[in-house]
């Protein structure tokens, strides 16, 4: 059988040729990184999680009429998704402070902020993903003021959605980054959501402990990285079955 041509693979998903053009094929890894994959470390099921819960949010987005690049699940593993340009930027969104701009400011975790901040990085891992301003966005070519009001018009659409849908189930949304793709119809640009949104790109605190259930477990050594993502999982009703980590059903008398 004729192996399937992978085109990319980044520290957490890799890409393969999808079966139709203008498709991909988003496989989920379960190897996990931080600080530019400084630390690095497989945490087994993480893959399988993302996956469903990418799956999860993505979905929903569709239903409010956010574009976004997910067309389906595939396997446990994998789903099917729409090709798209990158935009080379990480856009974050933060409601509260934490990590980087808590570092930047001196700014305790977990204060709100006075609205919702959308800041860009240049993606770039030799770099370090640095900060940079629209300035140097607009000026590099890396996207036009147009681009830039549409991607934040999208990331505060999906600001307003995840945090929704958290605050249902318990948790607060601090921050998150997302990333944008370009694809094209006939002679129009479009803007989508693409990559993932997962816990692995957001910071999500249980709304009552301040406990917390995203890659910051794993950041800093906080405990069971897999046992996180599967409570979110677990509480938004999407633990896929088959994963080690799920918890085992309890008898109910
Ligand atoms: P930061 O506080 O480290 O700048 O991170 C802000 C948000 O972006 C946080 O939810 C984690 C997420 N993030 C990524 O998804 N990928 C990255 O490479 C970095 C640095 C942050
Ligand atoms: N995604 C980055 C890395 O893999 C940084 C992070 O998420 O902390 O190194």
């Amino acid at each position: 059988m004729a192996r399937r041509k992978k085109l990319y693979e980044g520290k957490a998903k890799t890409l393969y040729e999808g079966p139709e053009p203008g498709t991909l094929v988003q496989y989920f890894k379960d190897d996990a990184t931080a600080f530019n994959a400084e630390k690095k470390d497989v945490i087994e099921g993480k893959g399988v999680l993302n996956n469903r819960l990418s799956e999860y949010f993505m979905t929903g987005l569709t239903q409010i009429g956010v574009p976004n690049h997910f067309i389906k699940r595939l396997n446990m593993r994998e789903q099917l998704i729409r090709a798209c340009e990158i935009v080379p930027l990480e856009v974050i969104v933060r409601n509260f402070a934490a990590g980087s701009i808590s570092k930047r400011l001196g700014l305790e975790e977990g204060t709100p902020m006075p609205r919702p901040i959308v800041e860009f990085s240049y993606k770039d891992d030799s770099l370090g993903d640095p900060l940079v301003p629209e300035e140097y966005i607009i000026a590099f070519g890396w996207a036009t003021q147009q681009d830039l009001d549409d991607i934040v018009a999208l990331a505060l659409r999906v600001n307003d959605y995840m945090s929704g849908v958290m605050y249902g189930v318990g948790i607060k949304l601090i921050d998150f980054k997302i990333e944008i793709g370009r694809v094209y119809e006939g002679d129009f640009q479009r803007l989508i959501v693409a990559d993932e949104i997962s816990p692995d790109s957001c910071r999500l605190w249980d709304m009552e402990s301040g406990q917390k259930l995203d890659k910051d477990v794993f950041r800093r050594d906080l405990g069971s990285l897999a046992d996180a993502y599967t409570e979110v999982a677990r509480r938004l009703g999407v633990l896929p079955t088959n994963v080690t980590h799920a918890p085992k059903p309890t008898l109910i008398n």
